[in-house]
């Protein structure tokens, strides 16, 4: 059954007989309140490692906005049994005063990745994602991490960074999970009221529909506008951005380019952030 630790010392001497023998560990880093695409990380974990290891640690260094830190979701109960029937090996679940003993100074930049897109609206947000992945990765030392690409701009900067620092994993990006009507599961969807979730799926929609603007042969420029008028209609929207972009380099593509000269040797992304009153959602789609 799963084992549960809370303290590094303990975390550390339960992982020793596996960093010491051939066998893998595999490493799903979470802030909790999980659901199915969460549970698809620890799937593909058990198939690619001997030994898989989640984490539930909801980090404050991450969160550039008080609300949403304060009322992120939390259902450490009904995560615990997820992990437990998903076959999760064992379960670090630190609290703050474990993981942030003394203020943290250091800081993180990754130069041209952290100037787009969740960059530009969550200012020091991508500064706390690598503190506390690369804090894990020390951790845990695992051989393989797995990320969704839910959070695209996400996995871009950790590939970065385990590049740059020379972690010696593997990292793998994830498909996105989205519930029957397109809308990518996220556990913020639990705040989201009833006539919320009802036009929810419009931002799938709206990526869906850039897609095809593009592969009909429209500008960027004006797939972008047809994506991004597809949320304006609804006034519960407040649409942060629609971007279309480099998948590798996240750079916006230039706004006359056609999709059939680019897509040739580019692989092409669209990304969304949308808010629906306080909450806000993210969705993206890579073209292949
Ligand atoms: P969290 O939002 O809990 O997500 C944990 C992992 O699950 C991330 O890699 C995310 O991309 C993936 N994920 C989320 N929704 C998904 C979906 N619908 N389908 C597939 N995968 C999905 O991302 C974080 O936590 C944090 O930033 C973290 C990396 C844990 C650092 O604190």
């Amino acid at each position: 059954s799963m084992k549960i630790v809370d303290k590094i010392d303990i975390l550390r001497s339960s992982l020793e007989p596996y960093s010491r023998s051939e066998k893998t560990i595999g490493f799903v880093p979470t802030m909790g309140a999980l659901h199915k695409g969460h549970i698809s990380l620890i799937e593909e974990a058990k198939k690619k490692s001997d030994f898989v290891v989640c984490s539930i640690f909801v980090n404050p260094l991450q969160f550039n906005n008080t609300g949403d830190f304060t009322n992120y979701p939390i259902s450490l109960e009904k995560d615990m049994e997820m992990l437990e029937k998903a076959g999760c090996n064992l379960l670090f679940l630190p609290n703050a005063d474990t993981m942030y003993q003394n203020p943290v100074r250091t800081k993180m930049v990754f130069e041209g990745l952290d100037n787009v897109m969740e960059g530009t609206h969550r200012q020091g947000h991508f500064s706390g994602v690598g503190i506390i992945v690369a804090k894990l990765f020390n951790l845990v030392q695992p051989d393989h991490a797995f990320f969704g690409q839910k959070d695209l701009q996400q996995f871009a900067i950790i590939q970065q960074m385990i590049t740059d620092l020379s972690f010696p994993i593997t990292l793998h990006c994830c498909s996105i999970k989205r519930d029957e009507d397109g809308l990518a599961m996220s556990s913020r969807n639990r705040r989201l009221d009833e006539d919320q979730r009802i036009i929810a799926p419009k931002i799938y929609e709206s990526l869906i529909l850039t897609k095809k603007m593009l592969k009909k042969g429209e500008s960027v420029e004006k797939s972008q506008r047809a994506g991004l008028s597809h949320l304006d209609k609804y006034k519960e929207f407040e649409t942060e951005y629609l971007e279309i972009v480099d998948a590798a380099t996240l750079q916006p593509l230039d706004s006359k380019f056609e999709f059939k000269k680019i897509h040739k040797e580019t692989k092409i992304a669209i990304c969304v952030a949308a808010k629906l009153g306080e909450i806000r959602l993210i969705d993206n789609i890579i073209i292949d």
